[in-house]
């Protein structure tokens, strides 16, 4: 009995320190995204309350780029247009990313590669444009391209500078077992693109890839982290989650990594990153608990000091999930996208 109490007197002392690291918990229950569908990414606009949604769906024997739309900050989710669609066999769009400019128009960036057969015979990053709110699209341009090969173009990310201008991030081969993090930058809307700065992977052999950027420690502040997984599979080497940072807006980059997350011979990878408040939340697949990787469990980590450590893991769904995608609701919750069993989800989460 009294070792119990003193158990009790233990948990007691312990409990202020829990409560000040206190790691995010699941609201309700996840709610449908988007039907038969993967890859789900989402922003808030500007009006301060319309979600804008998008994802991969399967549409008979074509790959479908579909927005979804909530009005309800993220309670219900609703397919509004497609951005694009094309048959399986000869075209694969999938990666979307969605950006709204300042004079209220919708971008949405996206893979959009030529295949035949099992192998693809173009890349491209293709960019289009929508002037009433995500339901109809048409082509702007293709800020990247590569002929068929090795040096594949994937995952693209958006992002307003802080002097205005457009930042497209995404993630390049240049062998089969190489991949960089690349940024480019536009003037006039994502109209005309810049050459492409390499802000990961230079001088290493290494994959990195599915980039997301957020800024510390608030949205003027020109520091940014962006987070990506390497590895290197064909090597033997397992994903595991690391950050690099920029404190000037993304004018140059930390050679530093900074490690999110390396489980002990499993993956962990295909991240995002937010900013939640004054905390940085970044989600993860891993394969630790189980799946067949890429799926696994969808769990994220916290950092209160900036990117530079990170903890409180917490499983938001256990195997198997994958491509996850992350989006701040407000200075203390946020939803976790995710696809199970070929649906996309919203799991809401609060601090
Ligand atoms: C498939 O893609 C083609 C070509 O873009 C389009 O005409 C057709 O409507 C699409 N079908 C479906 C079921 O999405
Ligand atoms: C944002 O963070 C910077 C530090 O990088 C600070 O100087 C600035 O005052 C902050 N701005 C707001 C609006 O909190
Ligand atoms: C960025 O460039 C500035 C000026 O050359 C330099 O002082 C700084 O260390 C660089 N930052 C990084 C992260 O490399």
């Amino acid at each position: 009995m009294r070792s119990f109490k003193s158990l009790i007197k233990t948990y007691a002392l312990l409990l202020p320190s829990l409560v000040l690291a206190q790691a995010p918990t699941k609201l309700g229950d996840a709610i449908v995204f988007g039907q038969g569908g993967t890859y789900p990414r989402a922003i808030k606009l500007a009006d301060g309350k319309t979600l804008l949604g998008v994802y991969t769906a399967t549409t008979g024997a074509n790959t479908t780029l579909t927005t979804v739309r909530s009005t309800n900050n993220g309670a219900s989710w609703q397919p509004i247009g497609i951005v694009d669609t094309g048959s399986k066999a000869t075209k694969d769009v999938d990666n979307p990313y969605v950006y709204e400019r300042p004079d209220g128009k919708l971008l949405c960036a996206f893979r959009n590669h030529d295949r035949s057969g099992n192998a693809y015979s173009f890349y491209r990053i293709t960019v289009c444009i929508s002037e009433d709110g995500g339901v109809n699209w048409n082509f702007l341009q293709t800020p990247a391209s590569d002929p068929g090969g090795l040096t594949g173009n994937w995952e693209p990310f958006l992002q307003r500078a802080l002097d205005g201008s457009l930042q497209l991030y995404y993630s390049r081969e240049t062998s089969g077992t190489d991949q960089d993090s690349l940024l480019r930058r536009s003037t006039d809307g994502g109209a005309t693109w810049s050459s492409a700065d390499v802000i990961s992977g230079a001088g290493i052999e290494t994959r990195d890839g599915m980039l997301g950027v957020a800024h510390t420690p608030n949205d003027s502040s020109p520091a940014k982290v962006a987070i990506f997984e390497t590895g290197n599979p064909s090597k033997g080497v397992p994903f595991s989650v690391w950050t690099v940072r920029t404190e000037n807006d993304g004018a140059n980059w930390s050679e530093q990594r900074t490690r999110v997350y390396q489980p002990e011979g499993h993956n962990a990878g295909a991240p995002q990153i937010i900013r939640v408040g004054d905390k940085l939340v970044a989600s993860f697949g891993t394969d630790e608990d189980g799946g067949a990787w890429p799926s696994g469990a969808i769990k994220v980590m916290v950092s209160r000091d900036g990117g530079k450590t990170w903890a409180d893991k917490t499983t938001v769904v256990g195997p198997s999930a994958a491509w996850a995608g992350l989006l701040a609701l407000d200075d203390s919750s946020f939803l976790v996208l995710y696809e199970k069993s070929g649906t996309s989800y919203a799991q809401k989460l609060s601090f």
